[in-house]
């Protein structure tokens, strides 16, 4: 459904009333989940999956989201206790998740730094063509040596070569994507004619990352291929986004911040030719509802205390500082000591979005000392901040007013527990947003994920 100006009420710069993206995000790699609530059920568990992503689906969502972690966090040499660990990989979890839902969209965090394209294309391709044309790609390019230490002799990759071998990755999982013709298959059973004469391409791929010959394994999927999402922030990230993606996971989720970022990337796009809405920009969310405004924030002040505890607050500093700070009162004031910068830290795993430890601190201290927060004050603001704190009124308005006003085309909402936590915003923010035109009843029959995004097909 596409509302235009010429048949409802023109917004205040004369343009068409944007429809509002949703995806839903299954945490696990992160300190959002409240895992000890009595709500929550087993975060690893096919049952909790299930249970998600048809609670997505009945919310209409464009599509469910899994990050992910390639190894376990450890903290201080320990595995870090503060994460859900042990979710199974995420192909398999989406395949199973495929079978178990008609509409929504599967998309899937996967790196380009520690996967290869020939395999990683088939098995993208492959989720693509069970789910009749419903995968997405997360591409992620993960920051640190850790992570590479079980998939690559040296283990690491600077910045700019991750991207490098990002932009070589995915033109090599296109041309295998794009190899077979449409109806390549014809299993005429009178000729014994199976695969229609010239219908698969030969990829021959001779790069500075990689070499791949050959034919692609899979027929072309009902979208042709995977939607490519994209989770980066430098000015590499976004250039590569303006390039290569149809979606952006963003952290921009502040209203001026996300106005600043959705005009950069967006602004990027004229200079490749491509055109504003052929790429979506979702920040991630939380939320906390309530039936007033008061007892939302009450319900909000409740949950950030139960996602970062005394012991939380010190680690979280701790992965930042890079150093043990046990000695230090999580009530007391921030240390005064600086962050240990090297990827050796107390904390191993955890993924970095490219922001310096040492120009955090210094943010940090200069807050906590303008505003008088204790350690735990601060954590709470920065791992526990609540993006939507109201009635489903309230958040469903502002919801609104961020696409409306380019903020975002949407969000990729994070519950705070897992997996029902979504369902009271698909119980109550969903309906508010659909009675204001913004958001969709139902799924277009038979649609893929790049049709149910309104990307151009
Ligand atoms: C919102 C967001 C989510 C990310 N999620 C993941 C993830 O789930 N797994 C991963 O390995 N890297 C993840 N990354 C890391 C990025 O792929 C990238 O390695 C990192 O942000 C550094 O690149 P940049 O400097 O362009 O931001 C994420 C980054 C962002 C901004």
């Amino acid at each position: 459904m596409t509302l235009t100006s010429a048949t409802t009420a023109p917004t205040r710069t004369e343009r068409p009333i944007k429809q509002v993206h949703l995806a839903a995000h299954f945490p696990g790699v992160n300190n959002t989940t409240v895992w000890r609530d009595s709500n929550q059920a087993s975060q690893i568990a096919f049952s909790s999956f299930r249970h998600f992503a048809q609670n997505a689906e009945r919310g209409k969502f464009d599509f469910l989201f899994l990050a992910e972690g390639l190894r376990l966090r450890e903290h201080k040499g320990l595995i870090h206790d503060l994460d859900v660990v042990g979710r199974p990989n995420t192909l398999a979890v989406l395949a199973g998740i495929a079978a178990v839902t008609e509409h929504i969209g599967l998309v899937g965090t996967l790196s380009t730094t520690f996967n290869e394209p020939y395999e990683l294309a088939r098995q993208l391709a492959s989720l693509d063509q069970i789910s009749l044309g419903r995968a997405g790609w997360n591409i992620v390019t993960t920051s640190d040596a850790f992570h590479g230490e079980n998939f690559r002799r040296g283990a690491y990759l600077d910045r700019g070569d991750r991207y490098t071998r990002a932009e070589e990755f995915v033109e090599v999982a296109r041309r295998l994507w794009d190899a077979w013709a449409p109806d390549a298959i014809t299993a005429d059973k009178a000729t014994g004619e199976f695969l229609a004469a010239d219908a698969l391409g030969h990829v021959d791929h001779h790069g500075p990352q990689f070499d791949v010959t050959g034919f692609a394994t899979l027929p072309r999927s009902p979208q042709g291929s995977p939607v490519i999402v994209q989770a980066g922030d430098s000015a590499d990230g976004r250039d590569f986004a303006s390039r290569t993606a149809e979606v952006i996971f963003s952290l921009h989720s502040g209203f001026e911040d996300g106005q600043a970022f959705y005009s950069d990337v967006k602004g990027r796009l004229a200079a490749v030719g491509r055109h504003r809405d052929s790429l979506k920009i979702l920040p991630a969310a939380t939320f906390i509802l309530g039936d007033t405004e008061a007892d939302a924030r009450e319900r909000s002040r409740e949950t950030a205390l139960l996602q970062v505890s005394p012991q939380t607050a010190i680690a979280f500093l701790e992965q930042v500082w890079g150093t043990d700070l046990g000695g230090y009162d999580p009530d007391g004031p921030l240390p005064d000591i600086d962050p240990v910068t090297s990827d050796e830290g107390v904390t191993r795993g955890r993924v970095r979005h490219g922001a310096d430890p040492a120009v955090i601190a210094k943010g940090w201290r200069e807050l906590a000392e303008a505003e008088g927060l204790s350690i735990r004050d601060l954590v709470i603001r920065f791992a526990a901040k609540h993006t939507f704190v109201g009635t489903p009124v309230q958040v469903a308005e502002t919801i609104n007013r961020y696409v409306q006003e380019d903020a975002s085309d949407g969000f990729v909402i994070v519950g705070s527990t897992n997996p029902t936590g979504l369902d009271e915003f698909v119980d109550h923010v969903i309906p508010e947003l659909q009675e204001r035109g913004v958001y969709r009843t139902d799924y277009e029959p038979g649609a893929t994920l790049r049709q149910t995004l309104g990307l151009p097909v």
